[in-house]
């Protein structure tokens, strides 16, 4: 499987509401921003001392995942208990199967726990696009992270916590910095900015960690760290993601902190206010000084919580979005049978 594989209308119902959530391509700019609004509403849950509300009493939510994570899992976790949904976490491994088989067998497994939602993160490109065209049409598929392909909740954690800390986008230079080709974040990260209009997308790295297309989001490309970072708004460092990585793409990891790491000395060519954020798990002294990652300026920390937030909003959305299909469903059933 490969990148870009997911057919836009798949996540969408008739009425163009949310049913899955597998990438960010090809939805509106109103949707994204009605996602922001909604999580914007469920950060003051997390306030509260019983931090529940009622959305998704009576529905289950099973958090499938087949490669590591502890962030994203336990804030999604999070997220379905606040919307007072019963949670069931599967760590499946991948090691011995092969792909197919393992997703036709899990798949056949959790259809017959009828769960109403399943978050998936899986190592290979497509795989939730793969589980949502297969699986039983009443179930929602959320996609927690999918190869170097896309993770969509992340894309859109990372836009809150851009708005909440700027305003908007049209107005603001972003630079994404690092290891862009196996990011799947990255690429959701372009996607959001560019369909809420942000009009100055750079990305920072070396050519041996860039992918080809990048002009596809809108993006401008530099090798140098201080060109890059002149005057930016938003840094979003990422993780060199050694697991994916086939070959010798770096000289070591000591050089690439030389030319590309985010040091304090570095942050001073960017704007005096502009926020440093990172997906997580942070590698200090490989992407980031430490001084920058615990400094004033970063927001690290904040994404993490506006993640509860934005997992509650698509996770309520979706199942609103299910629910009305059925209902659109079984109404025109009836109507042909009359
Ligand atoms: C990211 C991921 O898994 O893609 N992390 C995350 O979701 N918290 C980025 C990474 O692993 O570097």
């Amino acid at each position: 499987m490969t990148p870009n594989v997911v057919k836009r209308p798949l996540q969408l119902n008739a009425q163009g509401q949310l049913r899955h959530f597998l990438s960010l391509d090809g939805l509106s700019r109103e949707l994204l921003t009605e996602i922001l609004d909604t999580a914007d509403s469920f950060l003051e849950v997390g306030t509260r001392s019983v931090k529940k509300v009622p959305l998704l009493r009576g529905k289950t939510v099973c958090n499938v995942f087949f490669e590591n994570s502890t962030r994203t899992r336990t804030t999604f976790e999070m997220a379905a208990q606040r919307l007072s949904a019963d949670v069931i976490t599967l760590n499946v491994s991948t090691s011995s199967t092969s792909k197919g088989e393992t997703l036709f067998d899990t798949l056949r497994n959790l259809e017959a726990m009828a769960a109403d939602m399943f978050v998936v993160r899986h190592a290979d490109s497509g795989a939730a696009h793969f589980i949502a065209e297969h699986v039983c049409p009443d179930v929602a598929i959320i996609n927690g992270g999918d190869g170097r392909h896309a993770h969509p909740t992340q894309g859109m954690l990372d836009m809150l916590t851009i708005r909440r800390h700027k305003g908007g986008f049209e107005n603001l230079s972003v630079a994404i910095v690092g290891d862009i080709l196996h990011s799947r974040v990255a690429r959701s990260d372009m996607l959001a900015l560019q369909t809420l209009g942000c009009r100055d997308i750079r990305v920072i790295g070396p050519k041996t960690l860039l992918p080809v297309g990048l002009e596809q989001y809108g993006a401008r490309v530099f090798h140098d760290m201080t060109e890059g970072l002149k005057d930016v708004d938003v840094i979003v460092m990422l993780r060199l993601q050694r697991e994916r990585m086939q070959g010798g793409l770096l000289p070591s990891q000591g050089e690439f902190y030389r030319l590309y790491g985010l040091s304090t000395a570095r942050l001073a060519v960017a704007k005096p206010d502009a926020i440093v954020m990172h997906p997580g798990p942070i590698n200090r002294g490989v992407e980031i000084e430490s001084a920058v990652a615990d400094g004033s300026q970063s927001v690290i920390l904040n994404q993490v919580t506006y993640g509860i937030a934005v997992r509650m909003a698509v996770l309520s959305m979706a199942m609103s979005g299910q629910t009305a299909q059925r209902q659109l469903t079984s109404e025109s059933a009836s109507e042909e049978q009359n």
